[in-house]
């Protein structure tokens, strides 16, 4: 019997305009994994220096987003989320090598983010990426209490 193919999306990526926020702000509320940063804020004015607010598109709808900002040579990652009919479809994937191209070309050379410790998916997503645990906050969370851990990428070499 033939084995069915794996799901991958090629979705398009670009800037977020102001106009998606209704679509960031859906996909935020759908995760519940994730910080309540407001990516639909910064929607508003993605010109603002050192942020970079990415969609990812299919032909239907936005799937995705990505916020992050740069402050000299340092980046962070401060949101990822895709809509959860989405996932595992390479949309992270994509959002994340686009980012990775753009910081880079901002001459970032380490990128860092946090995440609970629960947080298994996630978790899976960056250690896949390459990104390596360097630090623990314990009690770093909210709602419920939980420790971050505070993962890097090197983006040099
Ligand atoms: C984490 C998240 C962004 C991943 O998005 P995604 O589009 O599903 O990720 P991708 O399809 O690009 O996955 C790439 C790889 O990451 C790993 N991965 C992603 N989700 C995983 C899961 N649920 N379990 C195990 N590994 C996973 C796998 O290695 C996967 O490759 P594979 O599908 O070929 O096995 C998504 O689960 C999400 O939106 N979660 C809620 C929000 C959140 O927790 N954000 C993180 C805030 S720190």
């Amino acid at each position: 019997m033939a084995s069915e193919a794996p799901r991958r999306a090629c979705p398009q990526i670009r800037r977020a305009r102001p106009e998606d926020a209704p679509r960031l702000a859906e996909i935020l509320e759908d995760s519940p994994e994730t910080v309540k940063w407001l990516p639909t804020d910064t929607a508003a004015d993605t010109s603002l220096a050192g942020t970079l607010l990415l969609v990812s598109e299919s032909p239907q709808e936005i799937t995705g987003f990505l916020l992050a900002r740069q402050a000299a040579d340092e980046a962070e990652i401060l949101n990822i989320a895709v809509r959860r009919a989405n996932r595992r479809t390479g949309v992270a994937t994509a959002l994340l090598l686009y980012a990775l191209k753009e910081l880079r070309a901002r001459n970032a050379t380490r990128l860092f983010l946090e995440v609970r410790q629960s947080n298994a998916p996630a978790i899976a997503f960056y250690c896949r990426h390459g990104f390596c645990q360097v630090g623990k906050r314990p009690a770093y969370y909210r709602q419920p209490s939980e420790a971050a851990l505070v993962f890097e990428r090197k983006l040099t070499g």
